[in-house]
């Protein structure tokens, strides 16, 4: 038995960099390669300042900060795999250039090394079709940035032999990670139920029910979310954001529940991305937005939150009831992968299943669209008076 776990790493961007630095802190043997070496290398510059810090900061030791760079090595060709037991493969979001990788990969690596995959929109399944032995591929999706997510979504592909899950689990649980297992489905858990957090958002803006401040401190101050949906699409981007709905829309064979809007895509279009280029929702002065607004009426932000929060009660219970993942999974990654402040099917227990249906049928009344059609299980719970806990 080897002392330390061999991890290579492809892509030494934003996912592959952090990720390289969650395994080297687990004292794992991390090789890091892109096909960039500049990149690479300005990761690890990068990530000797982050260390830095963290010493001054008292938040890690200069003994572990050193050790931590120790166990990285830089690599220039994926010859140099050739003794990894995990490769976790984080490089752009394509799926030919993925899978050709995926194939030089396999000529190197020992029948026994598993493959995994960071992708956050890609088919699971579909990469791991491009191995020749596609049972020992995987998904370990992490969130960004790697190192101070707690979350990590572990994504079987329909090939997956139930050894290299549980081996999966075991070393990702080691590197101090919260696991979460989903099935291979568009969005896996969190970027499925949290769809209706932006959608629905968007949608109520769109119709000129409310402006975006007065959506964010109905989520803020109701609801308890850290941030609203315009200051999180603004964070995250709005190139990003839009590109992982209209994934998932079309994932999803143009379900209108994933429907993206308008405003979203011009938005983007318009280069009014969020923070990164001071405007987006908002406008932006040295990290602070700028804008004023007048003080939102208290009745009008129960209305918008209980819309928003329904709509993602109605998107967790059916991704329980279509089996993407357990009861407390689904709890677990939505508040440790976007930080929600409860499990949305405890906060449907909180408001009474009935009343959730009730709320869904209305818009489903108004609107006649299917997008506001109520989960089956959120119906039958309803009927006999259940409850999810
Ligand atoms: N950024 C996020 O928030 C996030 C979160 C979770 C998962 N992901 C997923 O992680 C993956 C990487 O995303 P990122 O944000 O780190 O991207 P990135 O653009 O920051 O980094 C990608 C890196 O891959 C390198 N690369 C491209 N093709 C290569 C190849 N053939 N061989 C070796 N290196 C190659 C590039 O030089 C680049 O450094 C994607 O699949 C993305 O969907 C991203």
């Amino acid at each position: 038995m080897k002392d330390k776990i061999v991890v290579g790493i492809i892509g030494a961007g934003s996912m592959g960099a952090g990720i390289a630095q969650v395994a080297a802190n687990a004292d794992c043997d991390v090789l890091l390669f892109d096909n960039s070496l500049e990149v690479a290398e300005n990761a690890m510059i990068k990530l000797k300042k982050v260390l830095i810090r963290l010493v001054e900061k008292d938040k890690i030791t200069h003994e572990k900060s050193n050790a931590i760079i120790s166990n990285i090595r830089l690599i220039n060709s994926i010859d140099q795999f050739k003794n990894a037991d995990l490769v976790i493969e984080a490089i752009v979001e394509n799926l030919e250039i993925k899978k050709s990788v995926f194939s030089n990969l396999e000529a190197v690596v020992g029948k026994n090394c598993i493959i995994a995959t960071n992708t956050s929109s890609l088919s699971v399944t579909n990469l791991a079709s491009s191995c020749t032995l596609p049972n020992r591929f995987i998904g370990i999706h992490f969130f960004n940035p790697a190192p101070l997510m707690p979350l990590v979504e572990i994504v079987p592909a329909l090939q997956t032999d139930e050894v290299v899950l549980q081996k999966v689990n075991e070393f990702i649980k080691k590197w101090g990670k919260t696991n979460v297992i989903a099935k291979d489905t568009p969005g896996f858990i969190v970027n499925r139920i949290a769809r209706p957090f932006y959608g629905e958002a968007l949608r109520i803006y769109d119709e000129g029910i409310a402006d975006f401040n007065t959506i964010d401190v109905a989520m803020k101050e109701i609801g308890g979310f850290r941030m609203g949906p315009f200051e999180l699409m603004d964070f995250i981007g709005n190139d990003v954001n839009y590109a992982v709905t209209e994934s998932v829309f079309k994932s999803f064979f143009c379900d209108p529940r994933y429907k993206p809007s308008f405003t979203q895509k011009q938005y983007a279009e318009a280069g009014w991305l969020g923070r990164k280029s001071s405007k987006g929702y908002y406008s932006y002065h040295e990290g602070k937005i700028v804008n004023e607004f007048s003080k939102p009426n208290k009745n009008e932000l129960e209305k918008i939150f209980k819309r928003i929060l329904v709509m993602l009660i109605n998107e967790a219970a059916d991704a329980l009831y279509l089996n993407i993942a357990s009861k407390s999974d689904i709890e677990l990654a939505m508040q440790k992968g976007v930080n929600y402040p409860k499990g949305l099917l405890a906060w449907a227990d909180e408001l009474g299943i009935e009343n959730c249906v009730n709320d869904l049928d209305n818009l489903y009344k108004l609107y006649h669209e299917d997008r506001y059609r109520v989960s089956v299980l959120l119906r039958n719970m309803a009927e006999v008076n259940s409850t999810f806990f």
